[in-house]
Formats: C-alpha cells, sequence, structure tokens
C-alpha cells in the first residue's frame, strides 16, 4: 500500500517553506524554530544573499542549531537568537517571511504572537502559521474507548516546556487569524497517513508518547502494553490506519 502524504519530517518542513513562497535574497524568521527542521529548506531558499534567523527560547534546542549549522552561522547566513517569541528583538517590518509552525499552541496570548509575527513583518511579507490538530489524529484501533482517553489525554497534555497546551489548535488557526488585519489568508490542511509502525514512522513514534503518558492518564502499563501489542497485530493483519491533520495559514501583510 503507498500513499504520496505518507509523513517524512524532511519533506513536511521543505513543503512548510514551498508555501512561504520565500525568495532568493529574502530576510527570513523560524519563529519557534525547535532543533531547526525547516532550516536547511530556509536556507536553500534564500540563496547565498538572503539570511535566515532563527529564534527559539530552550538553550537546548539552540545549540542543535549551532552545531548542525555552524558553517551558515559563520558565514552569517544564519543567526540564532534566545529569545520568548512574545517579546522578540526585532524591528518592525524586518523579515520578507515569517514562519511559525506548532508553537501557537505553547503560549498562553495567541493573539499577541500574531500580532508580533505581523509586527516584524514588511509590507507585502508573509506569515505561515501552522500546526498539527493533535486532538484530530485518527487512529484504527479495536478498543474505541482506551485509544479516545489517550488520544485526547495525549493532545491536551502540557509539556513541561510549554506555557499552555491546545490539542485543538489546528482547527483553531482559521479563527485566530480571521480578524487579526492582515491583507489575505489562504488556508491549507494536509492529512499525513501511516499504515505501519515501522522505525521512524509518526505513527510508531506518537505510540510510544502515548504508552509513555498512560499512567499520567490513569491507564495501567499493562492495559496500555496490551493496547499497543494488539495495533502491531493489526499491523501484521493489515488494519492498522494512522492520519495526523495539518492545518496552515498564509496570511499577508498590507
Ligand atoms: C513543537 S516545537 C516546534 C519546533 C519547530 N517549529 C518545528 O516545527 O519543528 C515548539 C517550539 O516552540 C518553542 N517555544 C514555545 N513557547 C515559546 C516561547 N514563549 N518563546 C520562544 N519559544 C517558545 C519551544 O521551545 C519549542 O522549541
Amino acid at each position: 500500500m503507498h500513499s504520496s502524504q505518507k509523513w517524512d519530517t524532511v519533506r513536511f518542513h521543505e513543503a512548510l517553506v514551498e508555501l512561504c513562497e520565500i525568495k532568493s535574497g529574502n530576510h527570513v524568521l523560524d519563529l519557534g524554530c525547535g532543533i531547526g527542521r525547516s532550516l536547511a529548506a530556509m536556507l536553500d531558499a534564500v540563496g547565498g544573499e538572503g539570511k535566515v534567523v532563527a529564534l527559539d527560547r530552550m538553550a537546548r534546542s539552540l545549540a542543535d542549531v549551532a552545531s548542525r549549522f555552524d558553517r551558515e552561522i559563520n558565514d552569517a547566513r544564519l543567526e540564532v537568537v534566545q529569545a520568548d517569541v512574545l517579546a522578540t528583538p526585532f524591528r518592525d517590518g524586518q523579515f520578507d517571511v515569517v514562519l511559525c509552525q506548532n508553537v501557537v499552541e505553547c503560549v498562553n496570548e495567541r493573539e499577541a504572537l500574531v500580532a508580533e509575527a505581523k509586527r516584524i513583518l514588511r509590507p507585502g511579507g508573509r506569515l505561515l502559521l501552522g500546526h498539527h490538530d493533535f486532538d484530530g489524529i485518527i487512529l484504527a484501533s479495536e478498543d474505541r474507548d482506551l485509544t479516545r482517553r489517550l488520544v485526547h489525554g495525549f493532545a491536551d497534555h502540557k509539556q513541561a516546556w510549554q506555557d499552555a497546551a491546545e490539542g485543538r489548535m489546528g482547527r483553531l488557526l482559521p479563527g485566530l487569524v480571521a480578524n487579526a488585519g492582515f491583507a489575505s489568508v489562504e488556508l491549507e490542511a494536509k492529512l499525513f497517513v501511516d499504515f505501519d509502525l515501522s522505525p521512524g514512522s509518526y505513527a510508531g513514534d506518537y505510540v510510544r508518547w502515548l504508552a509513555d503518558l498512560a499512567p499520567e492518564l490513569g491507564i495501567s502499563d499493562e492495559d496500555v502494553a496490551h493496547w499497543a501489542g494488539r495495533l502491531a497485530a493489526d499491523v501484521a493483519e493489515g488494519r492498522f490506519f494512522f492520519a495526523l491533520p495539518w492545518i496552515g495559514a498564509v496570511c499577508r501583510k498590507s
């Protein structure tokens, strides 16, 4: 069985950057860059004359970025900035493009985050605000109740590095940007599927994350192990199905 929408981390971040329509020579920002999964594609898109800035508040992630992109940093094609997404050190209108993927749910002041991204865009510049909708994950399992508890519990679980968590953030993005004062907003939606739990698959990682979280949700190790074992059997029998929704808004500043 084959799907062109099978999850592929590298390809996903390349597709995000394609949606940004970055031009050679542009000055672009990855707002909440994490370990820098979008940076290689952004650096390619801006070319030798452009510049990429990667901002995050987590020192560990930025150290990871710095070690993988030391040549680009030395060449001044990439700058790493440790700051809060709600109070960036950038001047008004500094960037041609701002990419902000899977960050909005982490902050309490979502409108303020959108306003900050808009402030630092030049007139005519573009913001790509993207988010998975973790609460919308589809997972075929014969144990309907336990699967629902795990999927919804994971979606709303606040990680230590988050100020807030909102598992439905993908579906809430259109409403968030609707009245933010952009000249235009184009909405995009993608669905990524996996048919197995093989190492490196999104579904394989996701099932492990659910199993790790289960005790916090009041689900015993034994019950979750049985549930995961049943999924593995479903793979062998060709009945496994997993899908991850993503929603994005390409917002153009007037
Ligand atoms: C789920 S990760 C997404 C990373 C990256 N955009 C990606 O798609 O791989 C969210 C990132 O946002 C960062 N973050 C969350 N709240 C933040 C804040 N208030 N200021 C700066 N960074 C923040 C986290 O440190 C984390 O690296």
